[in-house]
């Protein structure tokens, strides 16, 4: 008998944004290592490559795809989207991070911010819907973050971002109901990864909070995944317009 894994993701292709780096890239390997073949992309050529050799040599499989593209332009949706195979899962994860205080935000960073974490994933769910490239009953996940939920000073415009795509997904969820698509956000609270060194905060800092956190740190990149793999999988399969915490209490 074959063994049993409600969580498997054996048969899906699944495209992961962002999987040059952090949470993104550890969800991409996590979900190869459940059987899925996977589409990694993000804008580092050098760091993308390395993820898909990794993909590849972990799961002995040479099916997984890289795919560059700059997210934040137009024709980088478009060239990413021609290049893709029908999708099973989605996953919305790339995203920027700059602090600062409602005072002095500028309208380069905040355009940038709302371009990359709210915009690009809405533009380039659409081409996949325009495109054909997202098959019935598959699953579209995007880590958002509690940051939408749980406002600290300077992150007012990533918040707004994050917020946002939250609300659009649901809305998202609504209408692809009907085909059995499902959509659902990821709201992780601090985790380790490079988006924390674009903050001008100190790791000082971030370590004196960290101890605030009710399980006693922040999160790394394997703490995230498995929700991923959870809500990319048929175990999921009821579960739609949700919107999930994930960080070790600090939204309580
Ligand atoms: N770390 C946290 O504490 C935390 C908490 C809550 C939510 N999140 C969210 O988790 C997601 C992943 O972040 P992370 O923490 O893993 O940070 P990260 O290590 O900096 O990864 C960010 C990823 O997004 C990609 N990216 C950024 N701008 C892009 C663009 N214009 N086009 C294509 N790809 C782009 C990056 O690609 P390149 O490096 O190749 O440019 C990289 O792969 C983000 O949406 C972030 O907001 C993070």
């Amino acid at each position: 008998m074959a063994e049993y894994n409600p969580f498997s993701l054996r048969g899906k292709t699944i495209l992961v944004t962002g999987a040059s780096s952090g949470i993104g890239r550890e969800i991409a390997y996590e979900c190869a290592k459940m059987g899925a073949r996977i589409v990694v992309s993000g804008r580092n050529v050098e760091r993308l490559k390395a993820t898909l050799a990794e993909i590849s040599v972990a799961t002995g499989n040479e099916e997984h795809l890289a795919v560059p593209a700059d997210l934040a332009d137009s024709s980088g949706i478009e060239a990413l989207v021609a290049d893709l195979p029908v999708l099973n899962g989605v996953v919305h994860n790339a995203g920027i991070n700059k602090r600062m205080t409602c005072q002095f935000i500028k309208e380069g960073d905040m355009q940038n911010i709302l371009r990359t974490n709210l915009e690009s994933p809405v533009l380039l769910q659409k081409s996949l819907l325009k495109k054909k490239k997202v098959a019935d009953g598959g699953s579209i996940v995007f880590t958002a973050s509690l940051a939408a939920l749980r406002q600290t000073p300077g992150n007012a415009v990533y918040s707004a971002s994050k917020a946002g795509i939250i609300a659009y997904a649901k809305t998202l969820a609504v209408e692809l109901a009907s085909r059995r698509i499902r959509v659902n956000s990821i709201l992780p609270g601090m985790v380790w990864t490079n988006i924390l060194s674009n903050t001008k905060i100190d790791i000082e800092t971030y370590k004196e909070n960290e101890k605030t956190y009710p399980l006693g740190r922040y999160g790394v990149p394997a703490d995230i995944a498995p929700l991923a793999v959870y809500l990319l999988s048929d175990a999921s399969s009821w579960m739609t317009g949700t919107s999930i915490n994930i960080d070790g209490g600090a939204g309580m």
